[in-house]
């Protein structure tokens, strides 16, 4: 019994601190603390190494931008301060997102990078369907995208570029090369998280930066695809689903 409580207090606090769990118990009670605290346990290692976000992109004088707006994002706090970290301290000049959703995550890439154009690509408004597996999940968030952009309206809007096509049959062409910064964030079976880092890999400058999302219980496919390619420098964020394979890992 001893044991047990101890296994799983270790697995707890390997991946948040009590005092980042209080902070969130004063911001959003209880309910809300202990689902994050739930997820926090289920983001324990599946494999590839975890580093800390200011290991990967080493201490610099970084002024961020931050939103996080909740269910307009796939990111929450943590996921959200990791990608302004990844934009601001690589200082891209060219983006692109797969997977644009209401624009949350293509609007905070271009905030915290003022120099970069940010291409964002999404399957067509109305699309239901896609050319290889999506998973339950995917269909899901496809169905309850909106047609409004969060992006819109803002000044960040003229160095975002709208995308639309399914990723497997999408002409990369009007992206081109030298991507420095990518973030994919698509379909989420192994087929497309697979077909989305191949089409991207031989798009990049050479030491740019990949992000993945998702790399948690919920999609085994974006799993086992990051694992086999693991060796290839990628690391698990601590605090977040995210995977990067940044120059410095
Ligand atoms: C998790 S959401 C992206 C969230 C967004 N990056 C954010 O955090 O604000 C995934 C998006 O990928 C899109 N998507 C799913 N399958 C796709 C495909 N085959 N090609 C392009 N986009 C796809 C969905 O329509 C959805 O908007």
């Amino acid at each position: 019994m001893l044991a047990d409580t101890s296994s799983r207090l270790s697995k707890i606090i390997s991946v948040t601190t009590p005092l980042e769990m209080a902070g969130l118990w004063l911001r959003r009670g209880r309910r809300e603390a202990r689902r994050e605290w739930d997820t926090a346990v289920r983001l324990r290692p599946r494999g590839l190494p975890r580093y800390a976000i200011e290991a990967l992109f080493p201490a610099q004088d970084l002024q961020l931008r931050l939103a996080c707006p909740g269910r307009y994002a796939s990111q929450d706090v943590f996921g959200m301060t990791c990608l302004a970290v990844a934009a601001a301290a690589t200082r891209p000049r060219k983006i692109l997102e797969i997977g644009t959703f209401r624009g949350a995550t293509a609007l905070l890439l271009a905030a915290n990078a003022p120099e970069a154009t940010v291409y964002t690509l999404d399957l067509p408004p109305g699309a239901d369907d896609a050319d290889l597996p999506m998973t339950r999940v995917d269909r899901e968030i496809v169905a309850v995208r909106k047609d409004r952009m969060m992006y819109e309206g803002t000044p960040e809007a003229q160095r975002i570029v709208q995308l639309w096509g399914d990723s497997a049959s999408f002409d990369f062409d009007a992206v081109g090369d030298g991507i420095d910064l990518a973030f994919i964030d698509g379909a989420h079976s192994y087929e497309y998280v697979r077909n989305d880092t191949e089409k991207v890999l031989p798009r990049m400058r050479p030491g740019g930066v990949i992000l993945w999302d998702d790399y948690w219980d919920p999609f085994p496919g974006v799993i086992r695809y990051l694992n086999e390619i693991g060796d290839r420098g990628l690391a698990a964020v601590v605090a977040t689903r995210l995977v990067v394979r940044a120059g410095v890992c």
